[in-house]
């Protein structure tokens, strides 16, 4: 089987409206970010008047100082709306600008249809949405479809929600559960735009999802609809999950870094899933952050899942902590057990996206590419890119480059010319991380 075709129902956008786009240099951008938080706010007193616990003990345990709970009319739908929208806003995208919606949640309104379609309808966008279930996890899988939903040209615009009322999912009476979550919303709108494979382009460099599925029992809800004996309530196993959480999270963490071949230095923001203070506090140190660089927001919010991260990143952005272009890493870990992250930022990618090498590959080639050429043309050799975006130029007749190190221009002497080819040469030398050798004559 060659070729296979795959349809699906109804479409309400004509198909024009989401036609390919070319691959080349298409990243996933941020445009903008939006939150909703319920009016209603529990204080820690408040709830050590109904269970055995106490403002001292969640604080300590959790820096959890209080928490948004939703009232009947705040729901799921509801709050992903209202998120939905200020993201639209801030992108100053209109709603015929979405190709697609994805709603990450565990409390959606209905078993079907999906929030993601309740919120369409709200907003009047066309396209198409589904639900996606991954716990705390959601939104970092729910963006990681949106950025290959964008990269493969199926869509241009997508809105990514995280949206959760865990209030109607808690065991009240369990304290070792009932402190840690709140209700909430967060929303970003992700565009497909197009990089000049400079530096100066912004995006989505990496995702990186994991799920343990032999973890599920320590953390869950014991029953859904397809269990109507029964409604089903969140049971934790707290310790475990801690212990998975910082391991997990700092892994996971690691391996974006990696994939990007950034330092740990590098990252401006760390935006984590906000489910405890002592696990944020604990990645931030594993990774060399000081505190100001990390977003908090589980003070104020508490747990809010799947729309954690959104919330901490559209609040950080709104207060102008967070900045166009700077690099943001993301990460959550939830009930699955699921884990992942996301980092966002402005870098090259012209080798990652033409040549279709790993980043890390694509940076390690880079880094040797531009070694090579700045011998080269020290020692007065000549070089010729193709298809990698122009190297030498003409000026006064004189062909010159331009040292790609030191951005010095140095004449270039009409004898050989070194080739890169890296479509059809560089791909299949990189696993040696040898050069191509060929030489050509000048033209
Ligand atoms: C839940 C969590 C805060 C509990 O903290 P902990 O230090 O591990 O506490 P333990 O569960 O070991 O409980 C210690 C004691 O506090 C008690 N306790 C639990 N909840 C309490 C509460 N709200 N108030 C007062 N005491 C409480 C326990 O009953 C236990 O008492 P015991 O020693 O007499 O049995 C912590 O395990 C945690 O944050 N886990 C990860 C949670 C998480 O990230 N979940 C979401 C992932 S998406």
């Amino acid at each position: 089987m060659d070729q296979v075709l795959v349809a699906s129902g109804l479409s309400q956008q004509p198909a024009e409206a989401v036609a390919p786009v070319a691959v080349t240099h298409v990243r996933s951008i941020i445009a903008g970010m939006g939150g909703y938080l319920p009016e209603r706010i529990v204080t820690n007193a408040e709830l050590a008047a109904s269970v055995d616990t106490s403002d001292a003990w969640i604080r300590e345990r959790t820096g959890i100082s209080q928490r948004h709970i939703a009232s009947e009319h705040e729901t799921c739908a509801f709050m992903a709306t209202a998120a939905a929208r200020a993201a639209l806003a801030d992108a100053k995208a209109e709603p015929g600008e979405v190709d697609a919606i994805i709603l990450a949640t565990a409390t959606p309104d209905q078993a079907f249809p999906s929030t993601a379609l309740r919120v369409q309808a709200a907003l009047g966008c066309g396209g198409f949405g589904f639900d996606l279930s991954a716990a705390c996890s959601g939104f970092i899988y729910a963006l990681s479809m949106a950025d290959s939903l964008i990269r493969s040209g199926a869509a241009r615009g997508v809105l990514v929600i995280g949206a959760e009322v865990y209030s109607r999912i808690l065991d009240w009476t369990d304290r070792g559960t009932c402190v840690l979550f709140g209700d909430g919303a967060g929303a970003v709108f992700v565009r497909a735009g197009v990089g000049n494979g400079t530096g100066a382009d912004q995006g989505i460099l990496s995702t990186h999802l994991h799920a343990q599925g032999s973890l599920g029992d320590i953390l869950y809800v014991d029953g859904a609809v397809g269990r109507p004996e029964k409604s089903g309530h969140l049971v934790m196993h707290g310790r475990e999950v801690f212990r998975h959480a910082v391991t997990r999270l700092t892994e996971t963490v690691t391996e974006a870094l990696a994939a990007n071949n950034l330092p740990q230095s590098a990252v401006d923001w760390l935006v984590p899933h906000q489910a405890n203070l002592r696990i944020i506090d604990g990645i931030g140190r594993k990774l060399g952050l000081p505190p100001e660089r990390v977003v908090v927001t589980v003070d104020r919010h508490a747990n809010t899942s799947a729309a954690s991260v959104p919330l901490a990143l559209a609040e950080a952005w709104a207060d102008g902590r967070i900045k166009r272009g700077q690099l943001v890493l993301m990460e959550a870990l939830g009930g699955g057990l699921t884990w992942g992250s996301v980092t966002r930022a402005h870098l090259a990618e012209t080798i990652y996206t033409q040549v279709g090498l790993s980043r890390n590959e694509s940076a390690d080639l880079l880094e040797t590419v531009l070694a090579r050429m700045s011998t080269a043309l020290e020692s007065g050799e000549s070089i010729k890119i193709s298809g990698f975006g122009t190297f030498s130029v003409r000026q006064k007749g004189r062909r010159i480059g331009r040292n790609p190190k030191t951005g010095v221009e140095v004449p270039i002497l009409p004898r050989r010319v070194l080739v890169f080819r890296p479509s059809q040469v560089l791909k299949a030398q990189v696993n040696h991380m040898a050069l191509p050798t060929d030489h050509g004559d000048d033209e």
